[in-house]
Protein backbone atom coordinates (compact mmCIF):
# COMPACT_ATOMS: atom_id res chain seq x y z
CA UNK A 1 0.00 0.00 0.00
CA UNK A 2 1.29 3.50 -0.92
CA UNK A 3 0.60 6.79 1.24
CA UNK A 4 2.26 10.00 1.03
CA UNK A 5 1.82 13.34 3.40
CA UNK A 6 0.06 14.95 1.10
CA UNK A 7 -3.10 12.67 2.12
CA UNK A 8 -2.89 13.85 5.69
CA UNK A 9 -3.63 17.58 4.42
CA UNK A 10 -1.50 20.93 3.69
CA UNK A 11 -2.49 21.72 7.36
CA UNK A 12 -1.08 18.47 9.09
CA UNK A 13 1.77 19.58 11.53
CA UNK A 14 4.74 17.40 11.13
CA UNK A 15 7.70 17.55 14.04
CA UNK A 16 10.39 16.50 15.80
CA UNK A 17 10.08 16.71 19.66
CA UNK A 18 12.70 17.22 22.65
CA UNK A 19 12.99 18.00 26.34
CA UNK A 20 15.04 20.41 27.71
CA UNK A 21 16.61 18.02 30.73
CA UNK A 22 17.45 15.18 27.45
CA UNK A 23 19.40 17.67 25.27
CA UNK A 24 20.37 21.00 26.76
CA UNK A 25 23.62 20.41 29.25
CA UNK A 26 24.57 23.38 30.75
CA UNK A 27 22.94 22.24 33.73
CA UNK A 28 24.46 25.14 36.18
CA UNK A 29 25.19 28.05 32.91
CA UNK A 30 24.26 31.32 33.31
CA UNK A 31 22.73 31.44 36.51
CA UNK A 32 20.69 27.99 36.08
CA UNK A 33 19.38 26.68 39.18
CA UNK A 34 19.55 22.75 39.79
CA UNK A 35 17.06 20.35 38.99
CA UNK A 36 15.42 17.08 40.68
CA UNK A 37 17.25 15.57 37.76
CA UNK A 38 20.40 16.89 38.37
CA UNK A 39 20.29 15.76 42.08
CA UNK A 40 18.89 12.37 40.77
CA UNK A 41 21.14 11.84 37.91
CA UNK A 42 24.30 12.85 39.97
CA UNK A 43 23.59 10.51 42.78
CA UNK A 44 25.39 6.81 42.35
CA UNK A 45 23.34 4.22 41.52
CA UNK A 46 20.05 6.00 40.29
CA UNK A 47 20.88 5.85 36.45
CA UNK A 48 22.26 3.43 34.11
CA UNK A 49 25.67 3.20 34.30
CA UNK A 50 26.48 6.51 36.35
CA UNK A 51 25.43 8.57 33.21
CA UNK A 52 24.65 11.91 33.71
CA UNK A 53 23.12 14.86 31.25
CA UNK A 54 25.41 18.15 32.40
CA UNK A 55 26.10 18.31 28.67
CA UNK A 56 24.12 15.07 27.31
CA UNK A 57 23.72 16.64 23.47
CA UNK A 58 24.93 20.31 24.28
CA UNK A 59 22.13 21.89 22.84
CA UNK A 60 22.14 25.14 24.97
CA UNK A 61 25.50 25.95 22.92
CA UNK A 62 24.63 23.91 19.83
CA UNK A 63 20.70 25.10 19.17
CA UNK A 64 21.55 27.09 16.11
CA UNK A 65 23.10 24.28 14.54
CA UNK A 66 20.72 21.86 15.48
CA UNK A 67 17.99 24.02 14.21
CA UNK A 68 19.35 24.29 11.46
CA UNK A 69 19.96 21.04 10.90
CA UNK A 70 15.84 20.50 11.38
CA UNK A 71 16.19 22.91 8.60
CA UNK A 72 17.62 20.88 5.90
CA UNK A 73 15.98 17.69 6.70
CA UNK A 74 13.00 19.86 6.32
CA UNK A 75 10.89 19.65 9.60
CA UNK A 76 8.68 22.44 9.98
CA UNK A 77 7.68 21.92 13.53
CA UNK A 78 10.20 21.60 16.46
CA UNK A 79 8.85 21.12 20.53
CA UNK A 80 10.66 21.60 23.07
CA UNK A 81 10.47 22.21 26.73
CA UNK A 82 11.31 25.23 29.00
CA UNK A 83 13.87 24.18 31.98
CA UNK A 84 12.38 25.64 35.29
CA UNK A 85 15.00 26.36 37.38
CA UNK A 86 16.66 28.33 33.72
CA UNK A 87 14.19 30.61 34.20
CA UNK A 88 13.52 30.42 37.84
CA UNK A 89 16.57 29.08 39.42
CA UNK A 90 14.78 29.10 42.59
CA UNK A 91 11.52 27.82 41.31
CA UNK A 92 9.57 31.13 42.69
CA UNK A 93 10.94 34.87 43.19
CA UNK A 94 13.66 36.71 40.81
CA UNK A 95 13.66 35.73 37.11
CA UNK A 96 17.44 34.53 35.54
CA UNK A 97 17.08 36.89 32.53
CA UNK A 98 19.86 34.68 30.75
CA UNK A 99 17.43 32.10 30.87
CA UNK A 100 14.57 34.10 29.02
CA UNK A 101 17.55 35.15 26.76
CA UNK A 102 18.71 31.28 25.60
CA UNK A 103 14.50 30.44 25.19
CA UNK A 104 13.92 33.70 22.96
CA UNK A 105 16.95 33.02 20.73
CA UNK A 106 16.03 29.77 20.17
CA UNK A 107 12.52 30.67 19.40
CA UNK A 108 13.93 33.71 17.36
CA UNK A 109 15.88 31.16 15.39
CA UNK A 110 12.63 28.57 15.05
CA UNK A 111 11.30 31.65 13.76
CA UNK A 112 13.57 32.59 11.02
CA UNK A 113 14.33 29.26 9.42
CA UNK A 114 10.40 29.35 9.27
CA UNK A 115 9.75 25.76 12.01
CA UNK A 116 7.51 26.65 14.33
CA UNK A 117 8.42 25.97 17.82
CA UNK A 118 5.64 24.23 20.16
CA UNK A 119 6.54 24.59 23.44
CA UNK A 120 5.72 22.23 26.97
CA UNK A 121 6.50 24.04 29.99
CA UNK A 122 6.98 21.34 31.91
CA UNK A 123 8.84 18.24 31.31
CA UNK A 124 9.68 16.47 34.76
CA UNK A 125 12.78 18.50 35.90
CA UNK A 126 11.31 20.63 39.02
CA UNK A 127 13.60 23.31 40.63
CA UNK A 128 15.35 21.14 43.45
CA UNK A 129 14.59 24.19 45.49
CA UNK A 130 10.16 23.19 45.09
CA UNK A 131 11.59 19.84 45.60
CA UNK A 132 13.02 20.69 49.15
CA UNK A 133 9.61 21.79 50.21
CA UNK A 134 7.61 19.04 49.59
CA UNK A 135 7.59 19.18 45.56
CA UNK A 136 4.79 17.89 43.66
CA UNK A 137 3.04 16.71 46.75
CA UNK A 138 2.86 19.91 48.02
CA UNK A 139 -0.13 21.81 46.84
CA UNK A 140 1.72 25.24 46.91
CA UNK A 141 3.21 23.55 43.42
CA UNK A 142 -0.10 24.67 41.82
CA UNK A 143 0.81 28.49 42.79
CA UNK A 144 4.32 27.32 41.93
CA UNK A 145 3.73 25.98 38.84
CA UNK A 146 1.10 29.19 38.01
CA UNK A 147 3.69 31.97 38.54
CA UNK A 148 6.63 29.89 36.00
CA UNK A 149 3.61 29.69 33.83
CA UNK A 150 2.88 33.50 33.88
CA UNK A 151 6.40 34.23 33.58
CA UNK A 152 6.89 32.27 30.40
CA UNK A 153 3.61 33.37 28.56
CA UNK A 154 4.76 36.83 29.01
CA UNK A 155 8.17 36.49 27.89
CA UNK A 156 7.36 34.40 25.33
CA UNK A 157 3.26 34.05 24.35
CA UNK A 158 3.58 36.23 21.73
CA UNK A 159 5.98 34.67 19.25
CA UNK A 160 4.53 31.33 20.16
CA UNK A 161 1.19 30.07 19.25
CA UNK A 162 1.18 26.19 20.68
CA UNK A 163 1.72 25.37 24.38
CA UNK A 164 1.82 22.02 25.95
CA UNK A 165 1.06 22.26 29.66
CA UNK A 166 2.71 19.01 31.49
CA UNK A 167 4.28 16.12 29.24
CA UNK A 168 3.28 13.16 30.72
CA UNK A 169 1.80 13.49 34.20
CA UNK A 170 1.11 9.40 35.02
CA UNK A 171 4.91 9.28 34.37
CA UNK A 172 6.33 11.80 36.21
CA UNK A 173 4.20 11.17 39.45
CA UNK A 174 4.26 7.59 39.17
CA UNK A 175 8.01 6.90 38.26
CA UNK A 176 9.00 10.17 40.13
CA UNK A 177 6.59 10.10 43.12
CA UNK A 178 5.38 5.69 43.32
CA UNK A 179 7.93 3.49 41.95
CA UNK A 180 11.07 5.99 43.01
CA UNK A 181 12.37 5.00 39.94
CA UNK A 182 12.74 8.49 38.25
CA UNK A 183 13.71 12.20 39.96
CA UNK A 184 12.95 12.85 42.70
CA UNK A 185 12.99 8.73 43.94
CA UNK A 186 10.35 8.89 46.11
CA UNK A 187 8.16 6.39 47.10
CA UNK A 188 4.51 5.60 48.11
CA UNK A 189 1.10 5.76 47.56
CA UNK A 190 0.27 8.67 49.19
CA UNK A 191 3.37 10.51 47.78
CA UNK A 192 1.99 9.63 44.18
CA UNK A 193 -1.72 10.31 44.68
CA UNK A 194 -0.96 13.69 46.19
CA UNK A 195 1.22 14.55 43.52
CA UNK A 196 -1.22 13.36 40.31
CA UNK A 197 -3.85 15.37 42.03
CA UNK A 198 -1.71 18.49 41.96
CA UNK A 199 -0.36 17.53 38.80
CA UNK A 200 -3.90 17.37 37.65
CA UNK A 201 -4.66 20.93 38.77
CA UNK A 202 -1.55 21.98 37.00
CA UNK A 203 -2.80 21.23 33.83
CA UNK A 204 -6.01 22.45 33.78
CA UNK A 205 -4.58 26.28 35.77
CA UNK A 206 -1.67 26.55 33.02
CA UNK A 207 -3.53 26.16 30.50
CA UNK A 208 -6.30 28.96 32.10
CA UNK A 209 -3.29 30.98 32.74
CA UNK A 210 -1.98 30.98 29.31
CA UNK A 211 -5.23 31.50 27.50
CA UNK A 212 -5.87 34.33 29.83
CA UNK A 213 -2.69 36.10 29.20
CA UNK A 214 -2.50 35.16 25.41
CA UNK A 215 -6.20 34.32 24.38
CA UNK A 216 -4.80 33.78 20.75
CA UNK A 217 -2.40 30.67 22.19
CA UNK A 218 -3.66 27.11 21.19
CA UNK A 219 -3.36 25.36 24.74
CA UNK A 220 -3.03 21.87 25.40
CA UNK A 221 -0.97 19.40 27.01
CA UNK A 222 0.08 15.69 26.58
CA UNK A 223 -0.36 12.59 28.10
CA UNK A 224 1.46 9.33 27.74
CA UNK A 225 -0.69 6.41 26.74
CA UNK A 226 -0.63 2.37 26.18
CA UNK A 227 -3.11 0.12 24.54
CA UNK A 228 -4.32 -2.42 27.41
CA UNK A 229 -5.09 -5.68 26.48
CA UNK A 230 -5.89 -8.51 28.43
CA UNK A 231 -3.67 -11.65 28.39
CA UNK A 232 -6.04 -14.45 28.30
CA UNK A 233 -9.53 -14.18 28.00
CA UNK A 234 -10.55 -14.89 31.89
CA UNK A 235 -12.89 -12.36 33.36
CA UNK A 236 -9.73 -12.05 35.60
CA UNK A 237 -8.06 -10.83 33.25
CA UNK A 238 -9.98 -8.68 31.67
CA UNK A 239 -11.09 -7.07 34.67
CA UNK A 240 -6.94 -6.27 35.09
CA UNK A 241 -6.56 -4.50 31.90
CA UNK A 242 -9.49 -2.38 33.20
CA UNK A 243 -7.85 -1.20 35.90
CA UNK A 244 -4.69 -0.73 34.03
CA UNK A 245 -6.51 1.50 31.50
CA UNK A 246 -7.85 3.42 34.15
CA UNK A 247 -4.38 4.32 35.83
CA UNK A 248 -2.57 4.82 32.65
CA UNK A 249 -4.96 6.26 29.92
CA UNK A 250 -7.50 7.62 32.10
CA UNK A 251 -6.40 9.18 35.29
CA UNK A 252 -5.43 12.98 33.73
CA UNK A 253 -7.57 13.24 30.88
CA UNK A 254 -11.00 12.52 32.76
CA UNK A 255 -10.74 15.02 35.31
CA UNK A 256 -9.67 17.02 31.86
CA UNK A 257 -13.19 17.02 30.63
CA UNK A 258 -14.83 17.33 33.29
CA UNK A 259 -15.40 13.34 34.47
CA UNK A 260 -13.73 13.36 37.70
CA UNK A 261 -10.55 10.54 38.30
CA UNK A 262 -11.77 6.82 37.13
CA UNK A 263 -12.34 5.89 40.69
CA UNK A 264 -15.33 3.23 39.34
CA UNK A 265 -12.69 0.90 37.50
CA UNK A 266 -9.93 1.11 39.46
CA UNK A 267 -11.45 1.54 43.12
CA UNK A 268 -7.50 2.47 44.88
CA UNK A 269 -7.91 6.18 43.31
CA UNK A 270 -10.76 6.63 45.48
CA UNK A 271 -7.91 7.53 48.44
CA UNK A 272 -7.37 10.41 45.64
CA UNK A 273 -10.76 12.24 47.69
CA UNK A 274 -7.86 12.96 51.01
CA UNK A 275 -6.45 15.95 48.75
CA UNK A 276 -8.91 16.94 46.69
CA UNK A 277 -10.78 20.38 48.02
CA UNK A 278 -13.80 21.99 47.79
CA UNK A 279 -13.94 23.59 43.76
CA UNK A 280 -11.47 21.29 43.12
CA UNK A 281 -13.24 19.26 40.27
CA UNK A 282 -14.28 22.48 38.38
CA UNK A 283 -10.58 23.31 38.09
CA UNK A 284 -9.71 20.31 37.28
CA UNK A 285 -11.72 20.85 34.27
CA UNK A 286 -10.43 22.96 31.05
CA UNK A 287 -11.50 23.32 27.42
CA UNK A 288 -8.35 22.27 25.36
CA UNK A 289 -7.67 22.73 21.80
CA UNK A 290 -5.81 19.95 21.63
CA UNK A 291 -4.58 16.79 23.49
CA UNK A 292 -0.83 15.57 22.75
CA UNK A 293 -1.08 11.97 22.12
CA UNK A 294 1.70 9.96 23.10
CA UNK A 295 2.14 6.41 22.20
CA UNK A 296 4.69 3.80 21.91
CA UNK A 297 3.45 1.01 22.28
CA UNK A 298 1.11 -1.63 23.42
CA UNK A 299 0.80 -3.36 26.97
CA UNK A 300 -0.56 -7.20 27.94
CA UNK A 301 -1.61 -7.28 31.31
CA UNK A 302 -2.97 -10.01 33.60
CA UNK A 303 -4.43 -10.50 36.61
CA UNK A 304 -1.46 -10.85 39.53
CA UNK A 305 -2.43 -11.71 43.16
CA UNK A 306 1.34 -9.97 44.48
CA UNK A 307 0.86 -6.85 43.31
CA UNK A 308 -1.32 -5.22 45.43
CA UNK A 309 -3.36 -2.24 44.34
CA UNK A 310 -3.62 -2.74 41.18
CA UNK A 311 -3.79 -6.85 40.75
CA UNK A 312 -2.44 -6.29 37.64
CA UNK A 313 1.00 -6.93 36.57
CA UNK A 314 2.63 -6.49 32.32
CA UNK A 315 3.31 -9.59 30.40
CA UNK A 316 7.03 -7.94 29.03
CA UNK A 317 7.23 -8.44 25.30
CA UNK A 318 10.39 -9.98 25.40
CA UNK A 319 8.70 -13.02 27.20
CA UNK A 320 5.75 -12.98 24.96
CA UNK A 321 8.27 -13.09 22.36
CA UNK A 322 7.08 -10.48 20.26
CA UNK A 323 8.91 -7.81 17.73
CA UNK A 324 10.58 -5.02 20.49
CA UNK A 325 12.86 -1.85 21.01
CA UNK A 326 15.51 -1.65 23.35
CA UNK A 327 13.30 -0.37 26.20
CA UNK A 328 11.71 -3.87 25.62
CA UNK A 329 8.61 -1.71 24.08
CA UNK A 330 6.41 -4.32 21.52
CA UNK A 331 6.43 -3.11 18.35
CA UNK A 332 2.66 -2.86 18.00
CA UNK A 333 1.60 0.00 15.05
CA UNK A 334 -1.80 -0.55 15.44
CA UNK A 335 -2.13 1.18 19.02
CA UNK A 336 -1.56 4.21 17.30
CA UNK A 337 -4.84 4.21 15.91
CA UNK A 338 -6.12 2.56 18.83
CA UNK A 339 -5.41 4.98 21.25
CA UNK A 340 -6.66 8.01 18.85
CA UNK A 341 -9.96 6.25 18.71
CA UNK A 342 -9.61 6.00 22.28
CA UNK A 343 -8.81 9.50 22.61
CA UNK A 344 -11.09 11.19 20.30
CA UNK A 345 -14.06 9.94 22.36
CA UNK A 346 -13.63 12.25 24.74
CA UNK A 347 -14.50 15.05 22.12
CA UNK A 348 -11.38 17.02 22.55
CA UNK A 349 -11.21 19.71 19.40
CA UNK A 350 -7.60 18.54 18.40
CA UNK A 351 -5.28 15.77 18.77
CA UNK A 352 -1.74 16.21 17.85
CA UNK A 353 0.82 12.40 18.25
CA UNK A 354 2.88 14.62 19.91
CA UNK A 355 5.58 11.64 20.55
CA UNK A 356 6.24 8.27 18.64
CA UNK A 357 9.26 6.83 18.03
CA UNK A 358 11.61 3.73 18.57
CA UNK A 359 14.95 2.71 20.57
CA UNK A 360 16.93 0.33 18.36
CA UNK A 361 20.48 -0.74 18.65
CA UNK A 362 22.49 1.86 16.27
CA UNK A 363 25.51 0.88 14.28
CA UNK A 364 27.48 3.50 12.41
CA UNK A 365 29.59 1.69 9.80
CA UNK A 366 31.58 4.31 7.40
CA UNK A 367 29.64 7.16 8.61
CA UNK A 368 26.34 6.15 7.95
CA UNK A 369 23.80 5.04 10.36
CA UNK A 370 21.39 2.61 8.90
CA UNK A 371 18.04 2.72 10.75
CA UNK A 372 15.99 0.48 9.10
CA UNK A 373 14.29 -0.79 11.94
CA UNK A 374 13.18 2.82 13.38
CA UNK A 375 12.11 3.95 9.74
CA UNK A 376 9.83 0.96 9.61
CA UNK A 377 7.79 1.56 12.75
CA UNK A 378 7.58 5.25 11.93
CA UNK A 379 6.18 4.31 8.55
CA UNK A 380 4.42 1.57 10.08
CA UNK A 381 3.11 4.24 12.74
CA UNK A 382 2.20 7.40 10.31
CA UNK A 383 0.11 4.78 8.44
CA UNK A 384 -1.79 4.41 11.62
CA UNK A 385 -2.08 7.93 11.86
CA UNK A 386 -3.20 8.10 8.38
CA UNK A 387 -5.85 5.43 9.19
CA UNK A 388 -7.53 7.29 12.34
CA UNK A 389 -7.49 10.31 10.40
CA UNK A 390 -9.28 8.38 7.07
CA UNK A 391 -12.04 7.45 9.80
CA UNK A 392 -13.09 11.15 10.55
CA UNK A 393 -10.88 11.28 13.82
CA UNK A 394 -9.21 15.13 13.97
CA UNK A 395 -5.90 14.22 14.67
CA UNK A 396 -3.54 17.38 13.26
CA UNK A 397 -0.28 16.79 14.14
CA UNK A 398 2.78 14.07 14.48
CA UNK A 399 5.96 14.35 15.77
CA UNK A 400 8.45 11.62 15.78
CA UNK A 401 10.56 11.21 19.68
CA UNK A 402 13.10 12.47 18.95
CA UNK A 403 15.04 14.92 16.87
CA UNK A 404 18.54 13.33 18.11
CA UNK A 405 19.66 10.84 20.25
CA UNK A 406 19.60 12.10 23.94
CA UNK A 407 19.48 11.32 27.82
CA UNK A 408 16.74 8.81 28.38
CA UNK A 409 16.24 9.78 32.04
CA UNK A 410 17.09 6.60 34.22
CA UNK A 411 18.66 4.53 30.96
CA UNK A 412 21.08 6.85 30.62
CA UNK A 413 21.93 7.11 26.82
CA UNK A 414 21.71 3.26 25.96
CA UNK A 415 18.41 4.12 24.49
CA UNK A 416 18.74 5.92 21.19
CA UNK A 417 15.80 7.09 19.69
CA UNK A 418 17.03 10.30 17.53
CA UNK A 419 16.09 10.96 13.74
CA UNK A 420 20.10 11.85 13.99
CA UNK A 421 22.81 10.14 16.06
CA UNK A 422 25.01 12.55 18.04
CA UNK A 423 28.16 11.14 18.98
CA UNK A 424 28.15 12.54 23.33
CA UNK A 425 32.16 12.50 23.17
CA UNK A 426 32.58 15.19 20.24
CA UNK A 427 29.25 16.53 19.82
CA UNK A 428 29.24 15.28 15.79
CA UNK A 429 25.59 14.82 14.48
CA UNK A 430 24.86 12.61 11.45
CA UNK A 431 21.30 12.29 10.35
CA UNK A 432 20.81 8.41 10.00
CA UNK A 433 18.38 6.64 7.22
CA UNK A 434 15.45 7.46 9.16
CA UNK A 435 16.05 11.07 9.51
CA UNK A 436 16.45 11.59 5.85
CA UNK A 437 13.39 9.44 5.13
CA UNK A 438 11.27 11.40 7.47
CA UNK A 439 12.69 14.93 5.58
CA UNK A 440 11.63 13.29 2.20
CA UNK A 441 8.05 12.14 3.71
CA UNK A 442 7.24 15.33 5.17
CA UNK A 443 8.33 16.88 1.46
CA UNK A 444 5.86 14.38 -0.26
CA UNK A 445 8.01 11.27 -1.54
CA UNK A 446 5.32 8.29 -1.23
CA UNK A 447 5.81 5.64 1.47
CA UNK A 448 5.16 2.60 -0.41
CA UNK A 449 4.62 -0.35 2.55
CA UNK A 450 4.95 -3.20 0.53
CA UNK A 451 8.96 -2.59 -1.19
CA UNK A 452 9.93 -1.45 1.92
CA UNK A 453 13.59 -1.88 1.46
CA UNK A 454 14.46 0.18 -1.50
CA UNK A 455 12.65 3.18 0.97
CA UNK A 456 15.82 3.73 3.10
CA UNK A 457 18.14 5.84 1.15
C1 LIG B 1 8.99 11.05 27.38
C2 LIG B 1 10.37 11.28 26.82
C3 LIG B 1 11.12 9.97 26.75
C4 LIG B 1 10.38 9.07 25.78
C5 LIG B 1 11.02 7.70 25.58
C6 LIG B 1 8.32 9.80 26.85
O1 LIG B 1 7.80 9.11 27.93
O2 LIG B 1 8.19 12.16 27.23
O3 LIG B 1 11.01 12.22 27.61
O4 LIG B 1 12.44 10.12 26.39
O5 LIG B 1 9.07 8.85 26.22
O6 LIG B 1 11.08 7.00 26.76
Amino acid sequence: MEFNSGQFGDEFNWGVSAAAYQVEGAHDTDGKGPSIWDAFANTPGRVFGGHQANTTCDFYNLYAQDIALMSIMKIPNFRFSISWSRILPNGTGAINYKGIEFYDKVINFCNELGIEPWITLYHWDLPLALEKRGGWTNREVVNWFGNFVEVCIKAFGHKVKHWMVLNEPLVFTGAGYFLGVHAPGRKGLNNFLAAAHYAALCQAEGARIIKAIQPGCKVGTTISCSYIQPYRATEADHRAAIRVDALVNRLFIEPLVGLGYPVNDFKTLQRLEQYVKDGDEQRLAFDMDFIGVQNYTREIVSHSPFTPLIWAKIIEAKKRNVPHTTMNWEVYPECMYEMLKKYSAYNIKELVVTENGAAFNDKISDGIVHDVERTQYLQKHIQQVLRAKNEGINVTGYFVWSFTDNFEWAEGYVPTFGLVHVDFATQKRIIKTSGNWYGKFISGVPVNTLKQSSQFV
